[in-house]
């Protein structure tokens, strides 16, 4: 089967999207300080490791026959500051629970039940109990598409990592339990671990 990206119907690069990058990892984003914002991105990966870059891409939400820039994206755009938090499996259900579009003056942490804690770098509270937290200020915001998407690039300035997954030195990768999205509202839990020997070079 051959799929020809200009055939697909609108909406179909979506889906055909998120059948083949998976499993995603997941930036639950807080951004803005009154109310603080909480919504969940999986369109998420890391663009440089010196300095140390993320990379979040936010479509647009469509509102009646319109479309608008989603509160994140707002939020991110006016303060230049957010936290991309990275949730446990023991969060699933509220990470699913904080992509319900409320409207701007909600603030989706506190109706959760998520309890906020104040940030070193930036303004933008964090989720005070997730595994790890990362400040970041934004660097880029690059529009490729009207709908299709802004892609949001932040410098981390500074990490949180709970005292149960640090490593020393490190983050231990086998006590954060993080969550993968496959496609829409289906999600993964770590499996197993597989651990080849390193590849000379590699
Ligand atoms: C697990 C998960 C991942 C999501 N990933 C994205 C994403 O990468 N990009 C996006 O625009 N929306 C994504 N969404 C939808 C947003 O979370 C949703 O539109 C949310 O209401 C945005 O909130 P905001 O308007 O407060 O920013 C995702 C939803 C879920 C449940």
């Amino acid at each position: 089967m051959y799929i020809d990206a200009t055939d697909l119907p609108r909406g179909g690069g979506y889906r055909m999207l998120v059948g083949s990058v998976m499993p995603r990892p997941i930036a639950w984003i807080t951004s803005g300080t009154d109310p603080v914002n909480l919504a969940p991105f999986s369109a998420f990966t890391w663009v440089s490791v010196d300095p140390p870059m993320l990379g979040v891409t936010i479509q647009q939400r469509a509102v009646g026959g319109s479309r608008r820039d989603k509160d994140t994206l707002h939020n991110i755009r006016t303060t230049g500051e957010y936290v991309v938090n990275i949730a446990d499996d023991m969060m699933l259900e509220q990470v699913h629970a904080s992509s319900e579009g409320f409207t701007a003056d909600v603030g989706e942490a506190e109706h959760l039940g998520l309890t906020l804690a104040p940030s070193v770098s930036v303004a933008v509270p964090r989720l005070a109990e997730v595994p790890v937290a990362m400040e970041c200020r934004l660097d880029r915001i690059m529009r490729f598409s009207a709908v299709g998407g802004s892609f949001v690039v932040g410098t981390v300035v500074g990490w949180h990592v709970r005292d149960d997954v640090w490593g020393g030195d490190r983050i231990q990768y086998d006590r954060v339990h993080p969550i993968g999205r496959l496609a829409g509202p289906r999600y993964t839990r770590v499996g197993e671990i597989i651990e080849l020997p390193p590849v000379p070079g590699g």
